[in-house]
């Protein structure tokens, strides 16, 4: 009982110390905005795809209680998109079932992650974060084409 107590307490005081000390954030959270702002800060303020080059896309979306700005991309197969999602709220989930993309979206921050989408077909965009009453009816789709 005491060794497991210390053990905790040691264990809590790292980690205190590497969150607060040495200000450790998650590697793809380089990007911040004000949570405020979020409709007013290009390019969130006009959410949706922009074409950067052959099959290749940036996606912006916004999540927010409850639902994603917008709710639906349409791209074509062998698409790389690199997805950028912010809130302008609470805490968030960013998952798209079918592909390695699962990121939190937290407010302050801008989350990026890419998926080239070989497979036509609908992919679900599902908040996997609890974010409140109206969760389970936050989702959105990838339609690959
Ligand atoms: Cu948004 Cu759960």
């Amino acid at each position: 009982m005491t060794a497991g107590v210390i053990t905790l307490i040691v264990f809590l005081c790292i980690l205190g110390v590497a969150a607060l000390h040495d200000n450790i954030v998650p590697p793809s959270h380089l990007q911040t905005i004000d949570p405020a702002q979020v409709s007013q800060t290009p390019p969130f303020d006009k959410p949706g795809l922009r074409k950067t080059g052959p099959k290749q896309y940036e996606a912006y979306l916004v999540a927010h209680i409850f639902a994603f700005t917008p709710e639906s991309i349409t791209v074509p197969a062998g698409s790389t998109v690199t997805f950028y999602a912010t809130s302008p709220d609470v805490v968030h989930g960013f998952f798209i079932a079918g592909t390695a993309i699962n990121m939190m979206v937290v407010p302050g921050w801008v989350s990026d992650d890419s998926h080239t989408f070989t497979k036509s077909g609908t992919y679900l965009l599902l908040c996997n974060e609890y974010c409140g009453s109206g969760h389970h009816f936050m989702y959105g789709k990838i339609v690959v084409q």
